[in-house]
C-alpha cells in the first residue's frame, strides 16, 4: 500500500532498511545537508521531510518522526510495514529524572516503561515495559566505544504527557520503574517492531533536568545533537 496517507513516495527502494529518526524534520534535513552524500528527498507530506543518502558506503533515510507515540507510531509502522525498512533508530532529546544525568549527557534506552495505551490498543502487548532491539543496541555501543562518546544505558519513561499538574510524580516513576530520564515516543516505536518483528533502538541527548530545573537553548542542543548523530551514523 504505498503511497501512505503519509508518505508520498511511489518507489520503495528510495528509502534505506536502515532509517535514522529524529523528533524534528529540520533535524532530518540538518543530518542530511551536514553528515550524507547524494541526497534525495524522499517526503514532504506534512512537512515531515526524510532524505536517503549516502554515510561513506552505507545508504541511510533519515526522517522526521514528529512529536508523541501517535505521531511516531504513525510514520515508523508506515516505513516497517509498506516500505520495507528493517531498523528505526530515534535520535531524540529527554529530560533527566536522575540525579546522575547531566544536561547533554548521552543516553542509549534499555527498554521503555510508560502508562500509554498504545502497545495494548494495538493488540501487540499488555506490558507496561518493552525493550530496544539488543543486537541494535550492541552495535551502538560498539560505536560509541570506537568514538569514544560515553553512553549511559537506561530505562526511560516515554509519557503521554509534556506538561503535567504533578510536578514531583516523576520521583515516583524513577523510583519505581527504574525511569531515569522521559521522553515521548520509545514506547510506540518499540511496539511497532514488536508487532511487525522489525528492529528499534533509541539514543538521546539530555535537554533538560527534573531534578536540578536545567535546561538548554535550540543553539547548545543542536551541538550536543551531533555527538549522537555521530554514534547512530557509526553503528550502521
Ligand atoms: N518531558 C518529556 N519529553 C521530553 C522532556 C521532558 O521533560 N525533555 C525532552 N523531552
Amino acid at each position: 500500500m504505498i503511497p501512505t496517507p503519509h508518505i508520498e513516495l511511489e518507489n520503495k527502494d528510495l528509502i534505506a532498511k536502515t532509517v535514522l529518526m529524529p523528533g524534528d524534520p529540520l533535524r532530518a534535513k540538518y543530518i542530511a545537508d551536514t553528515f550524507l552524500t547524494k541526497v534525495e528527498k524522499i517526503n514532504d507530506v506534512r512537512n515531515m521531510w526524510g532524505y536517503t543518502g549516502y554515510f561513506g558506503k552505507k545508504k541511510v533515510t533519515v526522517m522526521g518522526s514528529g512529536m508523541g507515540m501517535p505521531s511516531i507510531g504513525i510514520y515508523s509502522y508506515e516505513l516497517f510495514e509498506f516500505y520495507g525498512v528493517e531498523n528505526i533508530i530515534r535520535i531524540g532529546s529527554c529530560g533527566a529524572y536522575s540525579p546522575d544525568l547531566n544536561i547533554y549527557d548521552v543516553v542509549l534506552v534499555k527498554d521503555a516503561y510508560s502508562e500509554s495505551s498504545y502497545a495494548k490498543t494495538m493488540g501487540v502487548s499488555s506490558r507496561k515495559i518493552l525493550p530496544a532491539n539488543k543486537s541494535l543496541n550492541n552495535k551502538i555501543i560498539r560505536a560509541s566505544e570506537k568514538l569514544n562518546i560515553k553512553l549511559h544505558v537506561s530505562t526511560v519513561h516515554s509519557s503521554d504527557v509534556f506538561y503535567r499538574l504533578k510536578h514531583d510524580e516523576f520521583k515516583d516513576i524513577h523510583q519505581k520503574y527504574g525511569a531515569d530520564a522521559v521522553e515521548m515516543e520509545s514506547f510506540a516505536l518499540f511496539a511497532n517492531a514488536k508487532a511487525l518483528g522489525k528492529k528499534a533502538a533509541c539514543l538521546l541527548t539530555v535537554s533538560d533536568s527534573l531534578v536540578t530545573h536545567e535546561k538548554t537553548s535550540s543553539m547548545e542542543r543542536q551541538e550536543a545533537f551531533t555527538k549522537m548523530m555521530e554514534v547512530a551514523l557509526n553503528s550502521l
